[in-house]
């Protein structure tokens, strides 16, 4: 077989060559786009678990060694000695920034995050109850009503100028939403602060007294907003592609992700997560639920757990435990039965055989939660503050996705299985 192609016998005995395309690292792929044309036969992958969606420069995975790279440079790197907004200008351009390309940057983020007044009147709208994310969808899908006059896809200002007010703009309008749930006025954004400290301030200022940020949330934030800031064709970042695929502007296709981001399966899982451990309770329970999860006539699974891609520790579930563990400790946290209870959860599911077998190990939404809830974030906010790290990815990827010369609209065939022709039937004779 030649190197660089895969030989097919069709069940008509003919032989195909399709053409094998090789990346960077990581698996090759098989080209089948000729397939249809030439056999007319499709390929079949529900759900994509084997299928590669597109070409891409911004995120890597290996889920067996559990890596994580964005633009090549490990989370750990840059968890450790990055920031939120360094890694969403190497996220959008493709390189680290020098200091005075990161210090206009940033000065661009701080002087979009005001939102225009009549977006304000959406809050009004909404019932004091409302879930945030359903907000945050809305409102950043109604950016396309504000934006219009710069949504020209085929200009790169503009498509810088989208990437700039998605990243500033997105945590005014959590902040807002969390602000209607408490009940509590809207708090104007800062300039003054950096992109944590400004969201906190946003958060939890009030207007009768003055407000201290707490530095040891803003780094603990600033970690977290790194560490979901892009993890590759996931379903939410799919979802952007897919959208903006057809041309749709891009603050339509953000709304799109966000969506697809809301649920339990996918970004959805922290706050299931927390709802999971107070369900649980208590040590004692643990193996009732373990049960539960292998149980198959049973729906329940253990949330925080699995990942489609990792086989093995999802790196940023690592560095989120331990960062779990120093923030309960610096915030002088006594009350932390949440934090005992995930940590003895986890280590009983990862000596359980069906968990080892299965390769089901914590992924970054398990110990998410209990970090921003010891930060005072209610669970509801929590696929909002996920959503609030991965817009630069989606950004990111939608970019590159209407960057692309040869981008075509996504559009998936199917394997029909539904009735054959047949006539209408009047309704007398049915
Ligand atoms: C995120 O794609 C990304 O990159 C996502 C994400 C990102 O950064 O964008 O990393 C963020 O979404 C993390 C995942 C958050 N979701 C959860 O924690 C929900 C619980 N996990 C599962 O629903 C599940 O593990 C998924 C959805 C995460 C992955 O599902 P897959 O890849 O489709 O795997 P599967 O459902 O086919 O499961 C394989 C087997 C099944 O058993 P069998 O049918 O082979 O007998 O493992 C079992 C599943 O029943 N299984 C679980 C389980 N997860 C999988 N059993 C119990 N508890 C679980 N959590």
């Amino acid at each position: 077989m030649s190197q660089d192609a895969f030989r097919l016998i069709s069940p008509n005995g003919t032989e195909l060559e399709l053409p094998v395309r090789t990346g960077t690292i990581g698996p090759e792929v098989i080209d089948v786009a000729k397939l249809y044309k030439e056999q007319g036969v499709f390929t079949y992958d529900p759900g994509f678990v084997s299928t590669g969606s597109c070409e891409s420069d911004i995120t890597y995975i290996d889920g067996e060694q559990g890596v994580l790279m964005y633009r090549g440079y490990p989370v750990e790197q840059l968890a450790a000695k990055s920031s939120f907004i360094e890694v969403s200008y190497l996220l959008l351009h493709g390189n680290l920034p020098t200091t005075s390309e990161l210090e206009k940057f940033e000065g661009t983020i701080r002087r979009h995050t005001m939102l225009n007044e009549g977006m304000l009147n959406f809050f009004k709208g909404f019932r004091y109850d409302a879930h945030p994310m359903a907000m945050l969808s809305a409102v950043v899908g109604s950016m396309s009503a504000y934006y219009h006059s710069e949504m020209d896809a085929s200009n790169p200002d503009h498509r810088d100028i989208f990437a700039h007010r998605i990243l500033a703009k997105l945590p005014t309008i959590a902040a807002a939403a969390y602000k209607l749930n408490t009940g509590q006025p809207f708090i104007y954004p800062r300039n003054d602060l950096n992109y944590c400290q400004n969201f906190l301030h946003m958060l939890f200022a009030v207007p009768a007294e003055p407000y201290e940020i707490d530095e040891v949330a803003a780094e603990a934030l600033d970690l977290l907003f790194i560490l979901h800031a892009d993890h590759e064709q996931n379903c939410s970042t799919s979802t952007v592609r897919m959208a903006g695929s057809s041309g749709a502007n891009p603050y339509s296709a953000i709304a799109a992700g966000i969506s697809a981001l809301w649920g339990p399966a996918h970004g959805g899982a922290n706050e299931a997560v927390l709802k999971m451990l107070e369900e649980i309770g208590d040590v004692s329970q643990i193996k009732k639920y373990v049960d539960k999860a292998k149980d198959k006539s049973d729906s329940f699974r253990l949330m925080g757990f699995g990942h489609r891609v990792y086989k093995n520790f999802d790196p940023r579930a690592t560095i989120i435990r331990d960062m779990c563990h120093k923030i309960l400790q610096r915030l002088d946290r006594k009350d932390t039965p949440l934090f005992d209870l995930a940590q003895e959860l986890e280590q009983v599911a990862l000596k359980d055989d069906y968990f080892i077998e299965k390769n089901l190990y914590p992924n970054v939404d398990f110990y998410s939660g209990i970090i921003y809830r010891a930060l005072g974030i209610p669970t509801s906010m929590f696929t909002v503050m996920f959503a609030l790290g991965r817009s630069v990815g989606w950004a990111s990827h939608w970019r590159e996705m209407i960057s692309d010369p040869a981008g075509k609209i996504a559009r998936p065939r199917q394997l029909y299985t539904g009735p054959a022709q047949r006539d209408y039937t009047p309704i007398e004779k049915r």
